[in-house]
């Protein structure tokens, strides 16, 4: 009998999880509390803009014509619990209110509604971004907890699935981490990944702290080689250099390589940011704190490349932001997402609303986010609206239709045609032909 899964949590992960689950040929069930997210997942629409995702749960949501009818949503725990035998818990793991630690109660709210009802062989599967030492707590929990006693396990399986590319990430990973702790669970898990690792995504088996840990430290590293150009960026400024000419330099050194290596305003998003904090905080309890102070300084840079944006902003408009019209192009954490959590492109913005601008926004697909987190931002339907009038245009996320822009036709709307790339992702030659200002992050003015 081929396995049955469940997805718990049906946020950026869990619905793409669900939807992959379903692509691969098992009968999915996925559950939410937030009823609404779930009605809209019955209708085959997404709850949220992810490439590729929508066209995935159509072809699987039962009851949508053509569809394969493997993939299922509910909101009840009895049902989820008597279908599955892998249940992947997807469930957010934020940042604490006032701390650095991870808020781990959704997870556990989780478990505690989830194991009661495990009548039968069942492996819960953990693929939340949590503090090392969770498993384990979580594994000693649903023991205590679940009727069917030692025939269930627990497992920990982390995501590394990138938004923007999350379809492709979770039907070909480019590796699958698990974490277990003896028992059956490498072999379900062998079974559930069948398909990409017989394509060729590896395969690697853990015992649960370094499952965890592969995880946090996958992301301190890409926090930290973020922050590493960024620091290259101020040292460029300060020095007359040029980080983008640098990038490319250090970048043909294999060792170094040249991804994540493009000077900006930073990184955000529901990760980075919140999993290096957690990670110190977590460090700090285990009596390791001094191993990861360097992610201190790497949070610290990153915050700092806000508030550069911001005075490069003031300065560019003048010395006050009084009466001045700043168009900012962009409001989500990362392009083909419409993400604005911890969204330095946001944050910037509303620095400078803050501080007295008329902000004027435009994002091809974070507008509703934005506007709920920051409604008294201005909002424009498109870019060239967005621009109409502006003292300066920030571009602050590098979404495609932003590199295509014709900055002629922009010229034309716009009260001073100057133009701060908060992304090093523009054409300077481009803009500077059609009569702009142009000016990047840790690069010379012209
Ligand atoms: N988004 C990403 O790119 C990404 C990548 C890798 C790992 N992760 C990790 O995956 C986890 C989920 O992240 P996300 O971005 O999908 O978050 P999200 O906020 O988009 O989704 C979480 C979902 O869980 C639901 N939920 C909360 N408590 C629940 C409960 N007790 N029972 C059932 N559902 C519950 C919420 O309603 C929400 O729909 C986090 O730990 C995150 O760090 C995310």
């Amino acid at each position: 009998m081929a396995l049955k899964i469940t997805v718990i949590g049906t946020g950026y992960l869990g619905a793409t999880h669900a939807a992959a689950m379903a692509e691969l040929g098992f009968e999915v069930m996925g559950l939410d509390i937030d009823p609404a997210k779930i009605e809209m997942l019955e209708r085959g629409e997404t709850p949220m803009f992810e490439p590729g995702l929508e066209q995935l749960l159509r072809a699987h949501v039962a009851g949508i014509e053509g569809a394969s009818g493997r993939l299922r949503f509910t909101t009840s725990w009895e049902e989820l619990a008597d279908f599955g035998d892998v249940h992947f818990l997807c469930v957010n793991t934020p940042q604490k209110h006032g701390e650095y630690a991870c808020d781990m109660s959704y997870v556990e709210s989780a478990v505690e509604s989830l194991a009661p009802l495990l009548r039968r062989p069942a492996l819960v599967v953990g693929k939340s971004t949590v503090p090392v030492g969770s498993a384990a707590r979580l594994a000693r929990r649903v023991a205590e907890l679940a009727p069917a006693g030692e025939d269930v396990e627990l497992a920990w399986n982390p995501e590394f699935l990138r938004e923007g590319f999350a379809v492709q990430d979770t039907l070909h990973p480019d590796r699958i981490v698990i974490g277990v702790d003896g028992g059956r669970a490498e072999e379900v898990l062998r079974e559930v990944y069948a398909r990409p690792v017989a394509e060729g995504s590896p395969f690697v088996v853990a015992d649960f702290p370094t499952a965890e840990l592969v995880k946090t430290s996958a992301n301190s590293f890409l926090a930290t080689k973020i922050s590493f150009i960024n620091a290259m960026a101020e040292v460029c400024e300060a020095a007359g250099g040029d980080v983008v000419k640098l990038a490319e330099a250090i970048g043909h050194d294999e060792r170094i390589g040249k991804k994540f290596l493009r000077a900006g305003i930073g990184f955000g998003g529901g990760c980075l940011p919140k999993d290096i904090r957690a990670f110190m905080a977590r460090a700090g309890e285990l009596g390791a704190d001094q191993a990861l102070t360097f992610l201190r300084e790497v949070d610290s840079i990153n915050m700092r490349r806000r508030g550069h944006m911001v005075e490069l902003t003031r300065e560019a408009v003048g010395g006050s932001f009084l009466g001045t019209r700043v168009a900012v192009l962009g409001a989500t954490f990362k392009p083909d997402s419409d993400d604005v959590r911890d969204s330095p492109a946001l944050n910037v913005a509303g620095q400078i609303h803050l501080q007295g601008a008329q902000v004027t926004v435009y994002d091809p697909k974070g507008m509703a986010n934005a506007a709920r987190v920051f409604p008294t931002l201005g909002y424009a339907d498109t870019a060239l609206e967005a621009v109409r009038g502006a003292d300066v245009v920030l571009h602050l996320t590098e979404w495609r239709e932003f590199r295509e822009l014709d900055p002629a036709a922009l010229a034309e709307v716009v009260s001073t045609p100057r133009i701060l790339d908060g992304r090093n992702a523009l054409d300077p030659d481009v803009w500077r032909k059609a009569g702009w200002t142009y000016r990047a992050l840790g690069r010379p003015q012209a």
